[in-house]
């Protein structure tokens, strides 16, 4: 790779311990992807911040990070495993929470925001159009791309902490212009309206490009969609097929910026719709929790919850998982209070499939299709998909 004098610097050790480990990490993977060179980027977003999947060991390289190391560039954080202040109230053991507050404060410590938030987007780390950035939530990865047109490789844990200690990350893949073409042309035949029916169409695409062996689908037929049912289409997309990036035909803003597929046509009906609905609905299922908010909830889906709740009491345990900046809004604008006189619990910097629920729960009501794929593989519910009207209408009933 060509690298500039101060990069060179950097590798050699004279910005110190962190930023020299982290070249190592950002030229290997540049010369494993044959990128030429580096780049800027305008912010990172940090993922693998629970302490149930860092354990003891992630927390130690952590720690030794953050003793020489300190962020470059606008940098937030995913959501941890537990709400940093409402944990008790949510089931959190004491020890979980001590270790994962130790993870947390050594982010801190490296001058990460640490909003834990999968929605970087919605609260201040948003990158513009063509914007180069390092992020590592495949759903967030998703949407800078393809709904923003910012430029990111779907980062891991270590490749974007490294980043954000540099401020570059090699130019290869998404970062050029060649990788970022459609691949498989989507007719979309019926309408998709709600987070819940965008998530079921991301399952759709998803698994169509894993069995095509494609990535990058070009959609055609929505006429209208949302940031909520975007980001919903967003993590399913990246759940069920690895996808980093899409075009929607008149939606998202590189749509007429490469050729239109032509070669591969995948043509999605209503039937296809409610077949794969049902595969996210269990046989015998006793629902007794339900979450809101995979990809974290919008100030927008708040307001609609604090309005389908006002004056009602769940009978069920009911999550809100959120980012801490917008669940500050709503206390501001009064619907957590509306939220939380009803019983409902707001889960901010966490959510129902980085907390540590497992076995807690026997069927989970969700609007989010990736946290039913997560629901099921991870913390072995049962599952149900359904509008956010119908989740509320469960946890009330
Ligand atoms: Fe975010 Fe958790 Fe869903 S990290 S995308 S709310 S699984």
């Amino acid at each position: 790779m060509k690298l500039t004098s101060e990069e060179l610097d950097m590798l050699e050790g004279k910005y110190g311990k962190a930023v020299q480990k982290s070249m190592e990490i950002l030229t290997t993977l540049g010369e494993i992807f044959d990128a030429e060179n580096m780049v800027d980027v305008y912010g990172v977003q940090i993922a693998g911040v629970s302490y149930a999947n860092l354990g003891e060991a992630g927390l130690e390289f952590l720690s030794e990070i953050a003793e020489d190391g300190k962020v470059r560039v606008l940098t937030t954080l995913n959501p941890a495993g537990m709400d940093r202040e409402n944990w008790q109230a949510l089931g959190i053991d004491e020890e979980f929470a001590k270790n994962q507050n130790h993870v947390i404060d050594a982010f801190a410590k490296m001058g990460v925001i640490t909003t834990c938030s999968c929605t970087p987007y919605l609260i201040g780390n948003t990158p513009h159009y063509g914007q180069h950035i390092a992020w590592a939530e495949s759903s967030a990865v998703c949407y800078a791309n393809s709904v923003i047109g910012a430029r990111t490789n779907r980062e891991g844990g270590p490749s974007a902490l490294a980043s954000a200690l540099t401020g570059i990350t090699p130019k290869y893949g998404y970062h050029l212009d060649e990788n970022r073409h459609g691949e498989v042309l989507i007719k979309v035949n019926a309408p998709v309206n709600g987070t819940d029916e965008f998530g079921v169409l991301g399952k759709i695409i998803g698994e169509k490009l894993g069995e095509l062996e494609k990535k990058i689908p070009y959609i055609t037929g929505i006429t209208n969609a949302t940031v909520e049912e975007l980001k919903s289409f967003c993590a399913s997309v990246a759940t069920y097929g690895g996808t980093a990036l899409f075009h929607m035909e008149g939606i998202t803003p590189e749509y007429n910026r490469y050729p239109k597929p032509s070669n591969i046509t995948v043509e999605i009906n209503q039937e296809d719709l409610d077949k794969t609905r049902s595969e996210l609905i269990d046989e015998d299922l006793e629902i007794d929790f339900v979450s809101i908010g995979c990809p974290h909830a919008s100030i927008h889906e708040i307001e609609k919850i604090a309005r389908l709740l006002k004056g009602k009491k769940v009978k069920k345990e009911f999550w809100i998982t959120t980012a801490r900046p917008t669940k500050r809004i709503a206390d501001e604008a009064g619907y957590s209070k509306i939220i939380e006189d009803a019983g409902a619990k707001f889960a901010a910097d966490t959510c129902c499939v980085v907390a540590p629920i497992k076995g807690r729960f026997k069927g989970i009501m969700v609007d989010s299709a990736k946290a039913c794929y997560y629901g099921r593989a991870k913390n072995k519910f049962k599952v149900k998909i359904g509008p956010v009207e119908e989740c509320v209408e469960e946890a009330i009933k």
